[in-house]
């Protein structure tokens, strides 16, 4: 047996290999101070510029072209093969910048061989209110990204769900901006906790995918600092990002990478924020503009707007050198902040293990049980069972577009060899047929892809339980036309349950969809994306190994008529997006997003906000109020039969001044108890929640008056009532 200490030296002989193998040329560092860790970043990235060349700056504020991500476009030698690549500048030790897009997970692993964990969407991570999940959640992606050789991810979508039908609501945080900032700042920290660099992004209004490169958002200052901008804020707050991603979209006449007001105003001036804003990929239009209205890198940079151009624009002084310098420092400080430069990473194998573990957790805390009559659920394991549609025995759905993680071993439904494709739906191998049978060993399961309805509803008719799966697919650069589920599967239900009065329906959505068959099914569970851990995770709540406790991070309306905008803006004036002719999109529903939007207009929906049922109940009672230091106190006690937790919500109504005709939502907590068991709930209110955007001061403003309070299971549940006087 070799002994430990020649495996070890044999592992640092591996480590020094592969990390030169895969190295620039190495430095001379005792001709450079700014490696010196103890040195504050700002210093150290100050000691780099001084000794930098023009061309040097110019290089380090553009992407080396699309690589991968154009068929046929060369690749840079040192690419990892990520969705991004600057390169680095080897003379001063300054590593390259590899970017993976790792939205849910990292994605383009299949073309190298790797592995990378599906985790479950992050709004399906945003339903368990969770801020150790969402840390767990980065930390997942932050070290398969460290494993795989990457040192930056994209990520971080914290794009407020205006409209359900948004392509890419299942790579944000739902509709709410302090849920959505908390939840996607937690998630951000998690990546930065393994030293890798993180970001946020689209910056901002990126809320529809329908013509993404040229709507014009028109939102008043007020309200966009009250949503859109309060998520960001929220989130940039927690995460400290490394980037800041500007998006595709105007806002208010200028593109989003070009706007004075978002980048330089804002972000950089009101959000303090010290990292640099990199470009959506295509999303920079100018050189001089952006480069004086706050952009700091063109993504991926084969237009050339931040090449040559900008090497002329600044010898010219169209560019001041200390704008070029600034938009540098902001790159190198964040590399030294976040460890890049002292800890690079170093090629391993990822542990597709522990990445399926910590999935199957996140995903047991995200799905929600919208419905449970007689309380059917949780199933008895004897019961016969009919198993209908969605590839419900090979797999679970995955998000696409640019968040799409590539499945082990190809689509589960048509596994083919390499990556996944645009436009595609991807099926991974988490089968529920399995796990549910896993958990029901002497009962019939057995299953009907539902392609024949009276097929399916024979097989159901002849069962004593029938599940009935169905999916939503969803992916960047396209939305839903409707929040109907596409492939008439309103209709298999429909004959589902009509043959089966135990009829129970598990949704795999990108987002909300309406549901005509609710109240002809006992059961609705909204798994989401549920991930590569999703069918453990789905059968364990099924059965009751797991009591669901996620709630809904978004209103699920009864139909489109119901939402601000009916239609989709723009959607019908188009077939192909990327020529579509430009149109403004003003926010008529103004800060009042979702279930702000619900209220303010008397509009019952399907499920609201912070919605979600247990196997348990839970009982809310004296609600203390402490005017001085803005605490909300109470107790929730568990009133069933079964441990479980608790999601408690706080929500505030501002005094009449405000002139809001919604409440917000201020506080929440966790709670987990035992039958019988009762918890005293102590939440501060944080006053931004609380707080009203003064434009003509520009500064957040807290009324003094009578905040009506409200604590209680959902938004719409007023368990507890009472007023937090806040004096002048
Ligand atoms: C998406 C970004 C993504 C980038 C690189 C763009 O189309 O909007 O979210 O990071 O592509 O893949």
């Amino acid at each position: 047996m070799l002994s430990r200490s020649i495996l070890r030296q044999a592992a640092i002989a591996i480590v020094f290999l592969s990390a030169a193998a895969s190295s620039q040329t190495a430095p001379d560092k005792t001709q450079m101070p700014w490696l010196d860790s103890t040195l504050p970043p700002d210093r150290r990235a100050d000691l780099v510029l001084a000794q930098m060349t023009l061309d040097e700056k110019i290089q380090m504020v553009h992407g080396a072209g699309w690589g991968v991500l154009r068929p046929g476009d060369p690749i840079p030698p040192r690419s990892n093969f990520g969705a991004g690549f600057m390169t680095g500048i080897d003379r001063l030790g300054i590593p390259d910048i590899n970017l993976a897009d790792s939205a849910v997970g990292v994605r383009m692993s299949a073309y190298q061989g790797r592995y990378s964990t599906l985790l479950p969407s992050t709004l399906a991570a945003a339903a368990s209110w969770d801020t150790d999940a969402a840390l767990l959640y980065g930390k997942v992606i932050g070290r398969e990204l460290r494993a795989q050789g990457y040192n930056m991810s994209i990520g971080g979508g914290v794009d407020l769900m205006r409209d359900p039908r948004n392509g890419r609501n299942f790579e944000y945080t739902g509709e709410d901006p302090v849920l959505a900032g908390t939840m996607t700042g937690a998630v951000e920290k998690g990546v930065a906790s393994e030293r890798i660099m993180n970001d946020i992004k689209h910056f901002a209004f990126n809320d529809q995918e329908t013509g993404r490169t040229v709507v014009n958002v028109l939102l008043d200052r007020k309200a966009a600092r009250e949503s859109d901008l309060l998520a960001f804020e929220i989130a940039i707050g927690i995460a400290n990002p490394s980037g800041v991603m500007c998006s595709y979209n105007l806002y208010q006449g200028d593109y989003a990478c070009e706007n004075d007001y978002l980048l330089n105003h804002l972000l950089k001036k009101n959000f303090h924020f010290k990292g640099w804003v990199l470009s959506d990929w295509g999303a920079t239009h100018s050189t001089v503009k952006a480069a004086l209205n706050g952009l700091d890198q063109e993504m991926p940079g084969d237009e050339n707007y931040f090449n040559d151009p900008l090497k002329k624009a600044v010898q010219s002084g169209q560019v001041p050198t200390a704008r070029l310098d600034d938009m540098v420092h902001r790159i190198l400080r964040s590399m030294f902040a976040s460890g890049v430069v002292d800890n690079p990473p170093i090629r391993s194998v990822v542990d597709p293990f522990q990445g399926r573990d910590d999935a199957q957790h996140i995903a047991e805390e995200s799905i929600v049980l919208l419905q449970n009559r007689d309380r059917l659920l949780p199933l008895q394991p004897t019961a016969s069972i009919a198993l209908i549609g969605a590839h419900a025995d090979v797999g679970v759905l995955s998000g696409g577009g640019s968040a799409q993680v590539d499945s082990p071993g190809g689509n589960a439904i048509d596994p083919q060899p390499g990556g996944s494709k645009w436009g595609v739906p991807i099926y991974f191998p988490s089968s529920p047929l399995k796990y549910i049978r896993q958990q029901a060993p002497s009962a019939s399961v057995q299953y009907n892809d539902g392609k024949d309805t009276a097929a399916a509803a024979s097989l159901a008719r002849s069962s004593a339980i029938a599940i009935v799966f169905v999916t939503q697919p969803m992916r960047e650069d396209q939305d839903a036309a409707t929040l109907s589920l596409p492939d008439n599967q309103d209709v298999l239900v429909e004959a589902v349950a009509a043959a089966n009065p135990n009829t129970i329906v598990v949704l795999e959505t990108g987002g909300p969809v309406s549901m005509p068959w609710a109240g002809k099914v006992k059961g609705i569970l909204e798994a989401w994306y549920p991930g590569i851990g999703g069918a453990q995770a789905l059968a364990n709540i099924l059965f009751g190994a797991v009591n669901p406790s996620g709630k809904l991070p978004a209103t699920f309306a009864k139909d489109d008529s119901q939402l601000p905008h009916p239609i989709v803006p723009g959607i019908s004036s188009h077939d192909d997006n990327s020529k579509h002719p430009p149109f403004d999109l003003t926010y008529t529903e103004g800060a009042a997003v979702g279930y702000k939007w619900f209220e303010s207009t008397h509009r019952q929906p399907l499920f609201p906000f912070g919605f979600g049922l247990s196997y348990t109940t839970y009982a809310y009672s004296g609600l203390a109020i402490d005017n001085a230091t803005r605490t909300v106190r109470f107790t929730v006690r568990n009133t069933g039969q079964r441990k479980g937790t608790e999601i408690a919500q706080v929500y505030a109504a501002l005094p009449a001044t405000a002139r809001e005709s919604y409440k917000r939502l201020a506080a929440w907590q966790r709670v987990t108890l035992a039958p019988g068991e009762s918890k005293e709930v102590t939440l501060p209110l944080n006053p931004l929640y609380l707080s009203v955007f003064d434009t003509g001061k520009d500064t957040w403003q807290l009324l003094p008056g009578d905040y009506k309070i409200t604590a209680g299971a959902s938004s719409t549940d007023p368990a507890l009532t009472g007023i937090l006087h806040l004096l002048p």
